[in-house]
């Protein structure tokens, strides 16, 4: 039995895998062996950050994994992240560590909903977040991530009626910083609409020297009171090129690890959630089901893939490579 059929047959998080320091040399052997690159989103633990070629936000992901000479590519991040890779690379193997790592964005919008949407505005461009499933992602004109949102809705004429799926947060801040009135299509993240606004205001009073800096997946009423909004890599650069020296972060706390190593001497502080979680904080949860373990098993296995029809890819590939030209 080849080490595939061993893996669908038994399982492939049963093997038992290496611990500690060994743990973490099998994968830097293992990826050498097998010419694989690891690709993680800010949100993952650090210690997998610390094992990736690259680490970004969704759009400095989705250029890496164009520009990618590997042949295994291993995405630590959530199912769509894993989507877009394969979307850009339909030759080469797409793996996850987690199969079930989701997002609530991807999945607020069911195919034929979607559909009708865009059935009730056969006139509409429909600009949809890269955090929606590879459908969507075929059904939809221009992809957009939170580092270029206002630079596409700008990118389409004044005239033209806009679908914007599936963040209506996002949606609404790139309404107000445009000007143009969208079609919002009504999904939220769950982890940054959980930042509580009672819990930041009290952080304001007792850190009035911080600045407040926001993801644009947070609710109105937050982004209204931040300083600076960004996406994950512009509240990165902000804290690095701003003079001041604390910083509430609104955004999933995955992104401390890389702040704490570019500010070291600056004070961060995450975020207030209303969820009782380990940390207080704005927490992933499928950012959060990536672990070494999984990680040395994709590589080991080369298992879960990500498979997409030609007729998804083919169309989302579309999409997709308007934004990444754009963005150029
Ligand atoms: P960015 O990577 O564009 O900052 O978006 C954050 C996010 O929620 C990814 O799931
Ligand atoms: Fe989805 Fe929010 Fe998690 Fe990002 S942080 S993957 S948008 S649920």
């Amino acid at each position: 039995m080849n080490l595939i059929d061993e893996a669908n047959e038994v399982g492939y998080i049963a093997r038992s895998t290496p611990k500690g320091q060994e743990l973490i040399d099998a994968i830097k052997a293992l990826k050498k062996a097998k010419n694989a690159v690891i690709l993680a989103h800010y949100y993952v633990d650090g210690e997998i950050q610390e094992l990736a070629d690259y680490v970004g936000d969704s759009l400095g992901l989705s250029q890496a994994a164009e520009n990618t000479e590997a042949d295994l590519i291993i995405f630590c991040g959530v199912h769509f992240m894993g989507e877009t890779a394969k979307i850009l690379n339909p030759t080469k193997k797409v793996v996850v560590p987690d199969f079930n790592a989701g997002c609530s964005l991807a999945d607020s919008v069911p195919v034929e909903e979607f559909a009708a949407l865009k059935a009730a505005h056969p006139k509409a461009t429909v600009v949809s977040y890269i955090n929606c499933s590879a459908d969507i992602k075929a059904m939809t004109d221009i992809i957009c991530t939170s580092s270029n949102a206002v630079q596409v809705v700008e990118s389409i004429p004044a005239d033209q009626e806009i679908i914007f799926a599936p963040d209506a947060n996002l949606g609404r801040y790139v309404a107000h910083k445009t000007g143009r009135d969208l079609i919002l299509w009504e999904g939220a993240c769950m982890v940054h609409i959980d930042i509580s606004l009672e819990k930041l205001a009290k952080l304001k009073i007792d850190f009035p020297e911080a600045l407040l800096i926001a993801h644009p997946e947070c609710k109105e009423v937050i982004l209204k009171e931040a300083d600076y909004v960004g996406s994950t890599t512009a509240l990165l650069k902000f804290v690095e090129t701003s003079p001041n020296t604390t910083f509430i972060v609104a955004t999933e706390a995955g992104i401390l690890h890389k702040m704490k190593q570019a500010v070291p001497n600056k004070h961060l502080i995450p975020a207030p959630a209303n969820e009782q979680n380990t940390c207080a904080c704005a927490e992933c949860p499928y950012m959060k089901m990536n672990t070494l373990e999984k990680l040395y098993n994709a590589l080991f296995y080369e298992l879960p893939e990500i498979h997409l029809s030609e007729k998804v890819r083919v169309p989302a590939y579309k999409a997709l490579k308007a934004m990444l030209e754009l963005s150029k």
